[in-house]
């Protein structure tokens, strides 16, 4: 398994994973928008054939607001059935390089409260923390953890 920088033609097969793998889906202009702006920060996990197995789709949150410090935002993470606990997702969150490339003071994310998988990975593996709770958030009324890790 080979993990790796995404390419512009990656993008189809990243969007299939993601339709296999989760009701959180998004357009290719979308895709196409991380990739233009921070291509460094999204990965694919791809198999010895080359196909994709798994990504991560990241960025850059600048806006300010309440946030007032750059912080990485990871739009989305998932891994095919198949290739799950093999710790691609683990690997795949620590490539990002938002620390040092954009100085990203830290990185956050938006987990369903019922997935239990992912909040191993995010909690228990790489020590990010709850830091609110959004109500209904996804589009079926489940709630969110806003979650962020410290990378100073
Ligand atoms: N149950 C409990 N803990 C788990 C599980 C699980 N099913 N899967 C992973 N973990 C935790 C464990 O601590 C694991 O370490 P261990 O295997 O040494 O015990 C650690 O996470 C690392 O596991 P990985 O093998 O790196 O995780 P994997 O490659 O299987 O991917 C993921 C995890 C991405 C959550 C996968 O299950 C998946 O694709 N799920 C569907 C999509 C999804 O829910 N994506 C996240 C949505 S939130 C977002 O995108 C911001």
């Amino acid at each position: 398994m080979n993990i790796r920088p995404i390419r512009v033609d990656d993008l189809p097969g990243m969007q299939a994973c993601n339709l296999q793998n989760l009701p959180e889906n998004y357009t290719m202009k979308y895709y196409l928008y991380h990739a233009m702006t921070w291509p460094a920060l999204s990965y694919v996990a791809e198999d010895h054939k080359g196909r994709i197995v798994g990504y991560i789709l990241a960025k850059m949150d600048e806006e300010g607001g309440e946030d007032t410090e750059p912080h990485g935002h990871v739009t989305s993470i998932s891994i095919l059935r198949s290739y799950r606990r093999l710790g691609l997702a683990k690997k795949l969150m620590v490539q990002s390089p938002m620390a040092t490339i954009y100085r990203a003071s830290f990185v956050s994310l938006h987990v369903r409260k019922s997935n239990r998988a992912a909040l191993g990975l995010y909690r228990d593996t790489l020590g990010f923390t709850v830091q609110d709770i959004e109500k209904k958030y996804y589009a079926d009324g489940e709630d969110a953890y806003a979650m962020r890790l410290s990378l100073k």
